[in-house]
């Protein structure tokens, strides 16, 4: 018979949990992932990881249960093993754990069931990262930008750089933690984790990198991405998205009246150009553009002359009601590039000013502008008028 040494870690597993969010109809450390439950999984885990004592906390009216689960993942660390009844709350199973460990145990790892997952490395970093008077738990960056809100309105934006998401297993030099403990349980505060227990007993505590698969199944969708990672899926194949692309043109002779509008500006002093609306060869070629990229027609058959309401309108209310077609047939714009061949205007200097008026009417989109001349070749060389080209590139919203 081996004889194992008797370890100076302990790891607390609280299981007791009902499991009111994953809705199973049965305490949540006992619902399968596959054939075997959250608890098995994490015990399977936490038996991988160095020898340890373990404690499970189980459901009250459950502690067979568990132990048949204990049995199963402990193979011969067997004797390491024992069940406990756990409180109404997370932080009384805890408690309930705590009053188990053996006398040799100096360092207490505690871990939720939930996360199933965890791999063992994580367990042992966590081990070997408590101090003798500090606590060291697993955390992952936080990958979403992040707003402080009330109830309808942001109210600040959070630096993500200064936060992190805690996981478990969570560990402790024992002494501190079993006073921290009873200094809570004295006071009846609730406090988020045990971190933030002993952290509130004036105690330091270190993190090291937590992993993804330390996920912890709380609703069925958290269920769901259990089975598929166990079931050795590799990742669906992503669906392709296929983007659609659309050209216009414009020409337009120099001779209307009073300033030129052109992309989405008015252009003082420059002379205008003739049109049913404002001329703004530049707005209507990517109007055609976007129309045809989404199969919508073009722009004679929806603003021409027909429609009357739209004489004289500028840009931004022709781009407006395109981007509204457009989004309805379930399209999201994805870039619309111009370019316009005339002598005039000197367009330059107006470049951003331009691109930002036109990617405004159009809800943000990315629009690029450019200009050339023909090298006086044609009728924008001679200064008759100007031409321009636009493409747009269109992908499904969703
Ligand atoms: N836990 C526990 N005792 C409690 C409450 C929770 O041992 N009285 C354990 C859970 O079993 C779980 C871990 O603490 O492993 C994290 O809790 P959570 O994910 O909130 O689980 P539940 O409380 O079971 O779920 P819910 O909050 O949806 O009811
Ligand atoms: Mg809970």
């Amino acid at each position: 018979m081996t004889v194992l040494p008797v370890p100076d870690t302990a790891l607390i597993v609280v299981a007791a949990g009902s499991g009111t969010r994953l809705g199973a109809g049965a305490p949540k450390a006992l619902v399968g992932i596959d054939e075997r439950s959250i608890l098995r999984h994490a015990l399977d885990g936490v038996f991988a990881a160095a020898p340890m004592q373990v404690i499970v906390v189980a459901p009250a009216g459950f502690e067979g249960e568990a132990e048949s689960e204990l049995l199963a993942a402990a193979g011969d660390r067997v004797d390491l093993g024992r069940v406990v009844t756990g409180g109404e709350t997370r932080q009384l199973s805890v408690a309930a754990g705590l009053g188990a460990l053996w006398g040799d145990v100096t360092r207490v790892l505690v871990h939720d069931a939930a996360r199933a997952l965890t791999p063992p490395s994580q367990i042992d970093g966590v081990a070997r990262a408590v101090g003798a008077d500090t606590g060291a738990i697993p955390v992952l960056a936080v990958v979403d930008t992040l707003k402080r809100v009330d109830e309808t309105s942001i109210v600040e934006a959070v630096d993500r750089a200064e936060l992190a998401a805690a996981q478990t297993p969570q560990g402790f030099p024992r002494l501190p933690l079993e006073a921290a403990y009873a200094t809570a349980l004295a006071s009846g505060t609730e406090y988020t984790d045990d971190a933030a227990l002993f952290a509130a007993a004036g105690h330091r505590v270190r993190h090291i990198r937590g992993s993804e698969r330390a996920f912890k199944i709380t609703t069925p969708a958290d269920l769901e991405r259990a089975r598929h990672l166990l079931s050795g899926a590799t990742a669906a194949a992503p669906v392709p998205i296929i983007p659609v692309v659309g050209i216009g043109t414009d020409v337009h002779a120099f001779g209307g009246d009073g300033d030129l509008r052109l992309a989405g500006l008015e252009w003082p002093g420059e002379p205008a150009l003739s049109g049913h609306s404002d001329g703004d060869a530049v707005a209507h070629a990517i109007v055609d553009a976007l129309l045809g990229a989404a199969g919508l027609g073009d722009i004679g058959q929806l603003f021409g002359t027909s429609h009357p309401e739209y004489a004289g309108a500028h840009a931004d209310v022709f781009l407006a009601r395109t981007l509204d077609l457009v989004t309805d047939a379930g399209w999201r714009i994805g870039n619309v590039a111009v370019q316009f061949q005339g002598n005039r205007p000197r367009f330059s200097a107006r470049r951003i000013e331009a691109e930002q008026a036109l990617s405004d009417a159009l809800g943000g989109a990315r629009v690029t502008v450019s200009a050339t001349t023909t090298d006086g070749l044609g009728f924008s060389g001679r200064g008759e008028g100007i031409s321009v080209t636009a493409i747009a590139l269109l992908v499904p919203a969703s």
